[in-house]
């Protein structure tokens, strides 16, 4: 497993933890896949009860890393993003996000499909997609207003504006704001407690929970997987690239 993300087992928690923080534990493909292949081992070990996912150094993620993703762009749903979007909105034990920082684009979307998320008091979430010249992935286009309502969720996904703990919380994207430095602490010990929570009674919840919407949260996320594919390739997206990596606004007037 690369080093980018670590992951460690201890009573009962399988915890991630996405390690790039010179760039905001931006999501290379080398990263998407050993998240992908840790969700696999930590379904498949009997010793672990609850997934606990968070970044290195103050963030969560920037997101998918834009110069990666130029150079090896999702080609069907075997890729690494694809195989890490589906593992987690495929999960039968619990997971749980602690969120300090910066979370962008499917670090606020994975939010959708956790059990449990903390949020640091200076998190600051953003979906750009539209800015970016794509589409909403991991099923937000659907989960995102089933969760905050039509209009909130369009305001988001459409104007890709940052927003703050507070307003996530007000809008129930998470449990609870901490205290900077304390979320990850507070998460695992979360995490610890529902460990000690009878397995089945847990895993039997969250199946009651998740089962009549899973059928159509895979059927949204793989029409998603194919629009998105195909607007990385469209004009507007090139333009957004190109302006992020040359560090300008980007100009789509001229793009109809
Ligand atoms: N892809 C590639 N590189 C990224 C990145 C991303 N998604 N997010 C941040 N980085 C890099 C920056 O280019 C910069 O690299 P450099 O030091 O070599 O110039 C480094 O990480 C630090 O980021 P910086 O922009 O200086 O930090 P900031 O605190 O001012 O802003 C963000 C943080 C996340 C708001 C800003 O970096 C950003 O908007 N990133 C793009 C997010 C995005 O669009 N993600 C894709 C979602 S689909």
């Amino acid at each position: 497993m690369t080093d980018l993300v670590r992951t460690t087992v201890a009573n009962g928690v399988y915890q991630i933890e996405m390690n790039r923080p010179d760039k905001k534990n931006a999501l290379t493909a080398e990263m998407y896949s050993a998240m992908a292949d840790g969700l696999v081992e930590a379904e498949a070990n009997p010793a672990v009860r609850v997934i606990l996912i968070y970044g290195s150094q103050g963030n969560f993620t920037a997101g998918n890393d834009l110069s990666d993703f130029l150079r090896n762009p999702p080609a069907d749903k075997n890729s690494p993003v694809f195989r890490f979007i589906n593992g987690f909105a495929n999960l039968q034990k619990p997971f749980v996000a602690a969120v300090e920082g910066i979370a962008v684009g499917v670090g606020t979307t994975m939010l959708l499909h956790c059990d449990l998320v903390y949020a640091g008091s200076g998190a600051r979430f953003c979906l750009p997609f539209a800015n970016l010249g794509l589409t909403p992935e991991a099923g937000s286009s659907l989960l995102l207003a089933q969760r905050i309502g039509h209009v909130r969720a369009a305001e988001m996904l459409m104007l890709g504006e940052q927003f703050n703990a507070e307003f996530a919380l007000y809008s129930g994207l998470v449990n609870a704001v901490i205290p900077d430095g304390q979320v990850v602490e507070h998460a695992l010990s979360r995490c610890e407690k529902l460990a000690m929570q009878p397995a089945a009674s847990i895993r039997i919840t969250k199946d009651l929970m998740v089962r009549n919407q899973r059928p159509l949260v895979r059927e949204i996320m793989a029409r998603e997987s194919l629009i998105f594919g195909q607007q990385l390739g469209s004009p507007e997206a090139k333009e957004a690239f190109s302006a992020f990596l040359e560090k300008r606004r980007p100009d789509f007037s001229k793009i109809t």
